[in-house]
């Protein structure tokens, strides 16, 4: 037997040491033991970083589903598999038992054949987190087709860019969405953006909220019943191992969203056993991640993780805040969750609540506890421990990205020791390695750097749909043969990481990646607006929050000044989504920039978290009397 599941820490670091000196050996035992193929691989891995290209199990064919559904049939045909959990607490729960998935995904698959969808096609799915995008997620692996699944949170704007980016020529949607006490209008969204996107054919829309919406003769079909009329059975699409899986956006800290390509073998692999161990799974589990299946977390670990493990799943249509602050406790307590995986940012709204709210309910079926997207603070992480986990559940705090397509940098369970704010050792098969900035390794412990892979994982994404040159000088140029994170890190006395945080213009906002070019953009094209940078800084619930600097036109100079910052926060609603909505916005007559041009954001960056001590060396600037005026001034 391979070494499926890690159960001790001597096994750890046998398992690793193995999995490190010869990567092919080990997750060829992986592959071979835990998957069903249609055709065995030829070769286990090639890879060339400086191209890059980096091929898994190549030769190899498959199609994912048959490992996530089919597959379980024989032995857990009336396990729940998708356990639904809507908004209101009042309608009941849904269980979809994985005999239930497969008729409902090959009906899915079916109906997207019949509107002519072929292998390769890009499907784009707009939808809240109600099964039909589990499934719509799972019908495009059935038949080939790439998803790209964009957050329903994201505005016309943004997913228009996203479709046409990609060139989806089908967008699955509902006709609206529950958010706590909100309805969100999701089909007028997908109208307004399909305004500028010409290649979409079709839209298929769920029912969910069951309002009023306009459907366009010929484009706009209601999905059930077209479903009603399917065939429940499919044939699976045969695929190549490397044959793209799906595309999923994620921001760069220049220019436009990037469309990661994660394709079939090696993503299923490494999302199946990272899900395994990372969280000890074991048969009769109810499995809850709280993301959304829109972001890498949801692909990963609400969908292909645990499906390809035969776990029960929970999908949560809700917010942590309704009805009250109580609910993921009370869906705790009434699916008995053990795995239960959520965002620093929502601990830290909920830690600001009222003890009660957790006290009320038993949350004692709760064995491991995770978190993802962001460093967690040490009270969060306490708070975390002491009143969800009893101090009896470890937490894993979990280090990966849209990129790397599984978690890499983890706590295993009752095996790592933990330690608050540490996302511990590197996975099986993880080599990172700490960078100086002369592009030389930094060696031993006790040092930090800017965290770098050295070795390819089976989930790396391929390439960044459509600008392959710009995957590499974004992931492979900073550093000779590693692919470069963005983050830097610290690795301490024992070899424990500790993620620092980005070292670029990226800025994680509630756990959501935000580049900051976009939004400068979208602020940038306010009439009023001349120029503006935007800068993090420190938020004691979002982790971060944005901080605008604002130049305005002559005409700007006269306006009301909070009717401008509604209004540029608008505008920013509008292009990109609420998310990226500024905190906090001054008006300045200039910005620090350096001889050439450039914004020295670094001198923002400290006046807006009021850290002014040490601002270092500022007379070199273009403008050094600016900086003054800006403390001056600073909100
Ligand atoms: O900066 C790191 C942070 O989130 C970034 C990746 O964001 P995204 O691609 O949206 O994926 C988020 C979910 C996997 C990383 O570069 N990040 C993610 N997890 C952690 C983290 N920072 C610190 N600790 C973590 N556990």
């Amino acid at each position: 037997m391979s070494n499926y599941h890690i159960k001790h820490l001597e096994e750890y670091y046998q398992v690793y040491r193995k999995s490190v000196r010869n990567p092919e050996a080990f997750w060829e035992e992986i592959a071979e033991e835990h998957f069903v193929w249609r055709k065995r691989w030829d070769n286990v891995l090639s890879w060339d970083f400086t191209k890059p290209e980096i091929k898994w199990f190549e030769g190899a064919q498959l199609n994912i589903t048959e490992n996530c559904i089919d597959r379980h049939l024989p032995t857990r045909g009336n396990k729940t598999a998708i356990l639904f959990e809507p908004n209101d607490p009042k309608e009941e729960a849904e269980h979809i038992t994985y005999r239930q998935l497969h008729e409902r995904v090959c009906k899915m698959a079916n109906v997207l054949l019949e509107k002519g969808v072929k292998k390769g096609d890009r499907v784009c799915i707009y939808l809240p987190m109600i099964p039909e995008l589990a499934i719509s997620v799972l019908a495009c692996a059935r038949i080939g087709a790439i998803h790209s699944v964009v957050f329903a949170g994201f505005s016309s704007n943004a997913l228009s860019t996203r479709i046409n980016d990609s060139d989806c020529k089908l967008v699955i949607t509902s006709d609206g969405s529950y958010r706590g006490s909100k309805t969100i209008d999701l089909k007028g969204i997908v109208d307004k953006a399909l305004e500028a996107c010409p290649g979409v054919e079709n839209v298929l829309v769920a029912k969910r909220i069951h309002s009023e919406i306009e459907m366009v003769p010929n484009r706009d079909y209601w999905l059930q019943p077209l479903l009603d009329e399917a065939y429940s059975d499919n044939v699976a699409e045969i695929m190549n191992a490397e044959d793209p899986l799906f595309i999923l956006y994620t921001s760069g800290s220049t220019g436009r969203p990037k469309g990661m390509v994660h394709t079939t073998a090696g993503y299923m692999v490494y999302s199946a056993y990272t899900f395994k161990n990372i969280f000890q799974y074991k048969e009769n589990d109810v499995y809850w991640c709280t993301a959304d299946i829109g972001w890498i977390t949801g692909h990963s670990y609400i969908v292909y993780g645990p499906l390809a493990n035969g776990a029960t799943t929970v999908m949560f249509e809700g917010v942590p805040s309704y009805p009250d602050f109580g609910r993921f406790w009370e869906v705790v307590q009434k699916h008995k969750v053990t795995q239960f995986y959520t965002a620093p940012t929502a601990i830290r709204a909920l830690a600001k609540e009222n003890l009660d709210f957790v006290e009320k309910y038993d949350l004692s079926s709760l064995k491991v506890l995770g978190s993802v997207g962001e460093p967690i603070n040490e009270e969060a992480w306490h708070w975390y421990n002491n009143n969800v986990g009893k101090k009896n559940s470890p937490i894993v705090d979990t280090w990966w990205q849209t990129e790397t397509g599984g978690i890499m940098i983890s706590p295993i369970p009752y095996v790592t020791p933990t330690t608050p704010t540490y996302a511990t050792l590197p996975f099986i098969g993880i080599q990172p390695a700490l960078m100086d900035e002369n592009g030389q390794e930094i060696k031993g412990n006790q040092v930090d750097g800017r965290l770098c892979i050295k070795f390819p994982w089976p989930s790396i994404a391929r390439t960044i749909w459509g600008n392959h040159d710009r995957y590499r000088d974004t992931y492979f140029s900073a550093y000779e043969n590693m692919y470069f994170t963005g983050d830097g890190a610290l690795r301490d006395a024992v070899g424990y990481y500790r993620i620092t945080g980005r070292v670029d213009d990226v800025i994680i906002v509630s756990g959501h990646n935000l580049g900051t070019a976009p939004i400068e953009d979208s602020i940038n094209e306010h009439p009023a607006v001349a120029e503006s940078a935007i800068v993090g800084f420190p938020h004691d619930v979002k982790g971060n929050a944005l901080y605008g600097y604002i130049i305005l036109k002559e005409t700007g100079e006269s306006r009301d000044k909070n009717n401008l910052r509604k209004e540029i926060n608008q505008q920013i609603t509008e292009q990109i989504g609420p998310i990226a909505k500024l905190d906090k916005i001054q008006f300045v007559s200039g910005l620090p920039k350096t001889r050439s041009g450039k914004i020295m954001r670094r001198i923002l960056r400290k006046i807006a978290s009021n850290d002014t001590s040490n601002l270092g060396d500022t007379s070199t600037l273009l403008n050094p009397e600016i900086v003054q005026e800006i403390m001056d001034n600073a909100l």
